[in-house]
C-alpha cells in the first residue's frame, strides 16, 4: 500500500528499550508529582515541578508546544475529563485529578496517565477509578500482536458499562514511539474482531475515560479542556505498551506512584 503513515507501528528491540525509558521517566515524573498532591496546591504549582523533573532527567516535556499546548502536563479535576490546562485553582479534600505526562528522551516518546484522590474521597469517586484502573488492565490483557484494536475496545467498554457507567466516545488511545501520536488510533469501546491488528513490536497508548454519567462531553472556550456534559465525575489513566506475542508488555509503570501513595 502507498503512504507508510497509513501503517500501523513497529518497532525494534533497541527503540522499544529507548520507548520504555521515556516510559518509565513519565512514571517516576507522576510520582514525584504524587508527593506533592494536597488540598492547597495549586495545578500550576504541580505543572512546574513536572517541567523541572522532567529536564533534569535529560528529557522534554512532549506535551509543551504540541498543537500550541503551553504546559508540562493535563490535570483534569473532578468533570474534567482530558486537557485540563494547569492553572491558578487549589485542589481540595474529596477531588479526584488525572494527571497525564509525556516525556521525549533519545527521540522516543512515553506517555502514561493516573487519576489521584485528594484526601478523603467519596465511594463513589473511588469505585469510579477503580473500575476505570480495571478498565485499563483488561484493555492491556487483549492488546497482544495477533489481536486487534476492537478485541481492547471491546474489553474496556464491557467493563465500564457492567459498572454503571459510561465510555467517552470522541477521544482514545493512540501509536505512539518517535511522536506522541502515531497509527492506530485505540477506541476504548468496539466490537470483538475489528480493527487494525497489532505487530509484534507495535507501541500503543491506551487510556480509558470513564464517566460517572453521560458518555457526552463538553470542550471549554479554551479550546482544550473536555468536561462531562452533565459535570458529574470522569476518570482516566493510560499506560505506554508493546504488543508481543500472546502477551503485551506494559512499558510505563505506576510502581513509582503506588509506593508514594502508600507511604501517605
Ligand atoms: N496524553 C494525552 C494524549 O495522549 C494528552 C496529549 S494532548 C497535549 O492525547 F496537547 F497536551 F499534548
Ligand atoms: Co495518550
Amino acid at each position: 500500500m502507498v503512504g507508510l503513515f497509513k501503517m500501523i507501528n513497529q518497532y525494534n528491540d533497541t527503540e522499544v528499550e529507548k520507548i520504555r525509558e521515556s516510559s518509565l521517566l513519565v512514571g517516576k515524573t507522576l510520582a514525584e508529582i504524587a508527593k506533592h498532591i494536597k488540598p492547597g496546591v495549586k495545578t500550576i504549582e504541580l505543572d512546574r515541578i513536572a517541567e523541572q523533573f522532567i529536564r533534569d532527567h535529560g528529557a522534554t516535556p512532549e506535551f509543551k508546544g504540541y498543537r500550541g499546548y503551553q504546559h508540562a502536563l493535563c490535570i483534569s479535576v473532578n468533570d474534567v475529563v482530558i486537557h485540563g490546562i494547569p492553572n491558578e485553582y487549589e485542589l481540595k479534600d474529596g477531588d479526584i485529578v488525572a494527571v497525564d505526562c509525556g516525556v521525549r528522551k533519545n527521540g522516543f516518546v512515553g506517555d502514561s496517565a493516573y487519576t489521584f484522590a485528594v484526601g478523603n474521597v467519596s465511594e463513589e469517586a473511588k469505585h469510579l477509578m477503580k473500575t476505570t484502573r480495571e478498565c485499563l488492565e483488561l484493555g492491556i490483557a487483549e492488546a497482544f500482536a495477533g489481536n486487534r484494536v476492537g478485541d481492547i475496545g471491546f474489553a474496556i467498554q464491557q467493563h465500564a458499562e457492567k459498572n454503571g457507567y459510561n465510555i467517552v466516545r470522541e477521544f482514545c488511545g493512540h501509536g505512539v514511539g518517535r511522536k506522541l501520536h502515531e497509527k492506530p488510533d485505540v477506541m476504548n469501546f468496539g466490537r470483538r474482531g475489528d480493527g487494525k491488528q497489532l505487530k509484534n513490536g507495535t507501541v500503543i497508548a491506551i487510556e480509558p475515560m470513564v464517566n460517572q454519567g453521560v458518555r457526552n462531553v463538553t470542550l471549554d472556550k479554551d479550546g482544550w479542556t473536555v468536561r462531562t456534559a452533565d459535570r458529574k465525575l470522569s476518570a482516566h489513566y493510560e499506560h505506554t505498551i508493546v504488543a508481543r506475542q500472546g502477551k503485551a508488555e506494559v512499558l510505563s509503570s505506576f510502581e513509582e506512584i503506588e509506593k508514594i501513595l502508600k507511604q501517605q
